[in-house]
């Protein structure tokens, strides 16, 4: 198990006082703080190595180095069989929009794909607006009101042969649910179709490897995961070079600058370094189990990283719950049983008998406690609850960085 105290002095963030108490960072599902690493390795970079690329001089090659290295780490931590396979961008919501476009030339009228109620809409209206274009039909995959699971059986009824793409979130950043991604993916490609994962709620909480899965695309940003903000894709290399991309004209087909359009983040690739560092430290410190066929000793360091920071979190998780369910008048959207702990992230979206969502996070948000209110753009699904006209939930997300301490402080303010 992680020992919390070795692990917090790496995020700075974490001392920075309100009213002379630590503040409480619970809103790790719109972003998480960073090490101390990732904020050197920016430092460094505009202190030393400040340019652009594919120059004939000495910063110019370091920025290059830092790029190809950026792009290894984020081969590593999704265990992708090549660096190639994976590109850049300003946010995952703009490269899937990118790639929405780039795929939608593949469809034709009469094609069809799958979405779900459960997605955040960054994997929701960049498909959806696509299939407007072409003229390629949408189902939407419905939830299980009582623990907001995905409804697979309606899930089945839509998959078909004119099923091309199936787009679904690997947990959903407003409840917390994870997906059956394995089972999803056999049935997707079982019909022949493609599948898109957003992994970007569940990146932080958990080992993801992409040959495993066996998905074609998946998407991350890396601001959710201790580091800057950034949107990462990893698609298969046969589909990444088949695919026509929109471009520039004098940016080559070779991946994946095919992908990464204008001037990429030099500084935030640095950053990302830098955390990557720590996860390996982490993977190195506390080496949980874990299985796999790894494409490099380093990819193994960080998946055992990752899975020690699930088995943590379940243990936040499991506290979380039986706080919450001695608080009268609290409803917890989602899972809620400690047995089922491993299909969810510790993500929660709540509700309190008699106070607005919006009033209940304005008054943590005083006492130091840092939380969202609203939909977080999972409008789907407070619409689908019938949530979304009254305030939608209050979201309380854990990072590996979070206490039981300040579990029962949130739950003695709630
Ligand atoms: C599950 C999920 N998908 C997609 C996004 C959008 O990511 P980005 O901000 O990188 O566009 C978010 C952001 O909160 C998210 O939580």
């Amino acid at each position: 198990m992680l020992d919390i105290t070795q692990i917090r002095p790496h995020f700075p963030a974490l001392a920075r006082l309100q009213h002379g108490r630590p503040i409480v960072f619970f809103d790790g599902p719109a972003g998480t703080q960073v090490t101390q690493s990732c904020i050197d390795g920016i430092v460094e970079y505009f202190t030393r190595s400040n340019a652009n690329t594919h120059g004939q001089f000495m910063t110019s090659h370091e920025t290059d180095a830092i790029i190809v290295a950026a792009h290894e780490w984020m081969a590593d931590m999704l265990n992708a069989q090549h660096r190639e396979e994976v590109y850049f961008g300003a946010n995952m919501t703009s490269l899937t929009f990118a790639l929405s476009r780039s795929l939608g030339q593949t469809l034709q009228a009469g094609d069809e794909i799958i979405l779900t109620k459960l997605d955040h809409d960054a994997n929701y209206s960049p498909w959806h607006l696509m299939a407007q274009d072409k003229g390629v039909t949408v189902h939407t995959v419905d939830v299980n009101e009582v623990d907001c699971t995905l409804n697979l059986d309606d899930f089945e009824k839509h998959l078909s042969h004119k099923t091309k793409l199936v787009a679904i979130g690997c947990a959903s950043n407003a409840v917390g649910t994870v997906n059956p991604l394995k089972q999803i993916i056999g049935m997707a490609k079982a019909v022949g179709a493609l599948t898109f994962l957003d992994a970007v709620h569940y990146a932080p909480h958990a080992p993801i490897d992409v040959q495993d899965l066996g998905c074609d695309f998946l998407g991350c940003s890396t601001y959710k995961f201790f580091a800057p903000h950034m949107g990462v894709i990893y698609g298969r290399k046969a589909l990444l070079e088949s695919l026509p991309a929109y471009k520039v004209r004098p940016a080559d087909n070779a991946l994946p600058s095919k992908f990464e359009t204008g001037t990429q983040n030099h500084e935030h690739m640095a950053g990302l370094n830098g955390t990557m560092t720590y996860l390996e430290w982490l993977g190195q410190t506390y080496p949980a189990e874990v299985s796999g066929n790894f494409r490099s000793a380093r990819a193994k360091t960080l998946h055992q990283a990752l899975q020690s920071i699930q088995d943590y979190e379940a243990d936040l998780s499991r506290h979380m719950l039986a706080g919450l369910s001695k608080i009268r008048g609290c409803k917890v959207y989602g899972i809620t049983d400690p047995a089922r702990i491993h299909q969810r992230t510790p993500t929660f979206g709540i509700r309190l008998d008699g106070e607005n969502p919006h009033a209940t996070a304005k008054r943590l948000g005083e006492a130091g406690i840092c939380v969202w209110s609203g939909n977080y753009y999972a409008l789907n699904l407070t619409e689908r609850l019938g949530i979304e006209e009254s305030g939608g939930m209050v979201r309380v997300g854990f990072a590996h960085y979070n206490t039981h301490a300040e579990i029962d402080r949130f739950l003695q303010t709630l």
